[in-house]
């Protein structure tokens, strides 16, 4: 006789989207210390580290044809996930579930997941931005996930999230959070309410930015790979 009781890491996985879906709805972002099922962090940060100089590229701002690469905005270099290594690949399938189970509860549509490695040397940042304005993106939740062991608040490269403005300019407030880039800590924000920035950092700092997006390819406008 068998009894279907789900794997233990299901059940781990459910508690924690349930947990993050709460988080969306009530504040908009969640921070989550070792967010991720059993050694997969380590293993991301093996492939990470096993990356050659020229993978990581100058990342830019603005898509395709307004695409510019501006020092004086983001100074980071990124390398984006294939799936090709077992690590990565492991990771999408975790954001897969994680889409599934945030569009079940939250009704989001999410419908495919974009990330890649970002390494910020000593002295870089990435200015206060918004990840999304509202109407012209399809991007709508924001991850990122740090891979820097032994990180402590003095190393700097926080992230500074600031409270919902859809303005542009962005207005100067006060931060609504600041989050220490700790290993496997996982942050989570809706892409079109929080304007955010990278401190410069005292020492290299390495993560996986990504993005949850919508569907909004219709017959005259295709959505852009990226
Ligand atoms: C980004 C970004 C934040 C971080 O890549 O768009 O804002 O903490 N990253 O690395
Ligand atoms: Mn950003």
């Amino acid at each position: 006789m068998y009894t279907l009781l789900p794997q233990d890491s299901d059940l781990v996985d459910t508690t924690l989207f349930d947990h993050i879906a709460r988080s969306l709805e009530q504040d908009g972002y969640a921070v989550l210390p070792n967010a991720l099922p059993g050694s997969l962090t380590d293993r991301l940060f093996a492939d990470f580290k096993s990356l050659e100089a020229d993978d990581l590229k100058p990342a830019g701002i603005g898509r395709q044809a307004d695409f510019q690469h501006n020092p004086f905005v983001r100074r980071d270099r990124i390398c984006w996930l294939r799936g090709e290594s077992a690590a990565s690949a492991e990771f999408l399938a975790w954001t897969e579930r994680l889409r599934e189970a945030l569009n079940r509860r939250l009704f989001l549509g999410l419908f495919d997941y974009e990330c890649h490695y970002a390494t910020y040397p000593v002295g870089a940042f990435y200015k206060k931005h918004l990840d999304a304005f509202k109407g012209q993106s399809n991007r709508r939740l924001s991850t990122v996930l740090y891979l820097n062991p032994s990180w402590s608040a003095s190393d700097g490269g926080e992230l500074v999230l600031y409270p919902p403005s859809h303005l542009e300019p962005l207005p100067v407030t006060e931060p609504l959070r600041v989050v220490v880039p700790e290993y496997g800590t996982l942050v989570i924000f809706l892409s079109e309410e929080f304007p955010h920035e990278v401190l410069p950092a005292h020492r290299p700092r390495h993560s996986i930015a990504g993005w949850f997006r919508v569907n909004t390819s219709s017959g005259v406008r295709l959505d852009p790979p990226r």
